[in-house]
């Protein structure tokens, strides 16, 4: 992969990896164990430039590629995931402000989200709407002055610690069924805006996830992101998401592998380390190059989306592999531990849990599915 990085590339990522094996690594299974959401570090990365990476200097990101913004999510969750997800989903809603923000959205909120001053949080899914994200049952009604929203958000990342909330919201629907949804900026302070209790999850502990509830919640005119029918803006933000999950996934599976060769190289059985069994081997192989794979795809992505080109599919392509790689990598990283694999004491009990969520957030597997054959058969292979 270094053969396809300029050496601003390179710098980033090496900054990142940096960080995380210094300030994120030492401290993430201690962080888990406690469900504790490692504030400090996270400030600690809005100084290095890392909440607000892709977003312009303009508005107090360090404006930077999407390639450099996934290498770096890449060495963050080498760290912890938790923390990784943190990361991106900040910056999913700082994408939704740059691309589709008004200028007085964008001074108003982009600025603090993007230096990593405030977090921000994006409230899409609902108890009975995940995939179906269109069969969202939150109404926004429009007033004399603005609108109005009511409704339930469900499994919303960094929820407990943000000062703006994208939600979305169904405005208006028609005779068949067919309903406009778009985006809204609700501030943390706006009352009827009500936080749940943080999940207890089975991984990503450090990461926070609540329900938030909109209780007849007043907004005025302008907190509309990019006017009515903002499915599209919603789908966008994903896309540009769907990248960043790719990349976290890369960043636990390096991590799993890392363990796992350490672990074979020094664990002996029948008079020898387990690394010289082929059993073992082929299961490293299979691993590194899923990993490898992984990482391409994601890349390639990133890419795309830097070159203005489509990269809705691939996206989704990169997503959907590299979640299942991951599963796939830290489950063998485990089966090479053996019983030690199974026990806390062990970074790959972690991985294994914290790898779990990848293949059901920011759209399951059998989403991703869909985006892509359904992308290819209107598209033509790509
Ligand atoms: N990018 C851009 N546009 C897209 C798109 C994409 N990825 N996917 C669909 N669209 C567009 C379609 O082209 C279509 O546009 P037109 O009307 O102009 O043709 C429109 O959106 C509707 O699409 P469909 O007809 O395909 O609608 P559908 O309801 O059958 O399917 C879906 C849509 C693909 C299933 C979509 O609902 C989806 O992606 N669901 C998954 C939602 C999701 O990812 N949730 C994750 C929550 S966020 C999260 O997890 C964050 C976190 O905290 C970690």
């Amino acid at each position: 992969m270094q053969f396809l990085l300029s050496e601003d590339q390179k710098m980033i990522r090496d900054m990142a990896r940096e960080f995380a094996s210094d300030k994120i690594a030492p401290f993430a299974m201690s962080w888990d164990q406690n469900h504790e959401f490692p504030m400090e570090t996270i400030r600690q990365m809005a100084e290095l430039g890392l909440l607000g990476m892709t977003v312009s200097e303009e508005f107090e990101g360090a404006g930077l590629d999407t390639v450099s913004y996934a290498l770096a999510v890449m060495e963050i969750a080498k760290g912890c995931s938790s923390v990784a997800v943190t990361m991106c989903v900040n910056h999913l809603v700082c994408s939704i402000l740059q691309d589709y923000g008004s200028q007085q959205q964008k001074d108003r909120y982009l600025k603090d989200l993007a230096s990593g001053r405030e977090i921000g949080s994006f409230c899409l899914t609902e108890p009975q709407a995940g995939s179906d994200a269109q069969n969202q049952k939150t109404r926004a009604t429009r007033t004399a002055t603005g609108w109005v929203l009511q409704g339930k958000k469900a499994w919303i990342t960094n929820g407990t610690y943000a000062s703006v909330f994208v939600v979305t919201a169904v405005t208006s629907e028609d005779a068949s069924g067919k309903k406009e949804i778009s985006a809204f900026l609700v501030p943390r302070n706006a009352k009827g805006l009500i936080l749940g209790k943080p999940e207890h999850k089975m991984g990503q502990c450090a990461s926070n996830t609540i329900e938030v509830t909109l209780e007849g919640v007043e907004l005025s005119e302008d907190a509309i992101i990019g006017g009515e029918n903002g499915f599209k803006v919603m789908m966008n933000g994903l896309n540009s998401g769907r990248v960043g999950i790719a990349s976290l996934c890369c960043g636990i599976a390096a991590s799993a592998i890392r363990e796992a060769v350490n672990y074979a190289n020094e664990r002996v059985a029948f008079g020898a380390p387990i690394a010289n069994l082929q059993a073992i081997q082929f299961k490293i192989a299979d691993m590194v190059t899923g990993l490898e794979a992984s990482e391409l795809l994601t890349l390639k992505a990133a890419w795309l989306k830097d070159s203005g080109k489509s990269y809705v599919e691939s996206a989704s392509m990169a997503k959907v592999f590299a979640s299942e790689m991951v599963n796939r990598v830290t489950a063998e990283a485990v089966q090479i531990h053996g019983g030690n694999g199974y026990v806390r004491e062990y970074l790959v009990e972690k991985l294994y849990r914290d790898a779990r969520i990848t293949t059901i957030y920011e759209g399951t597997s059998e989403i991703q599915r869909l985006v892509i054959g359904r992308g290819v058969l209107k598209k033509g292979f790509l």
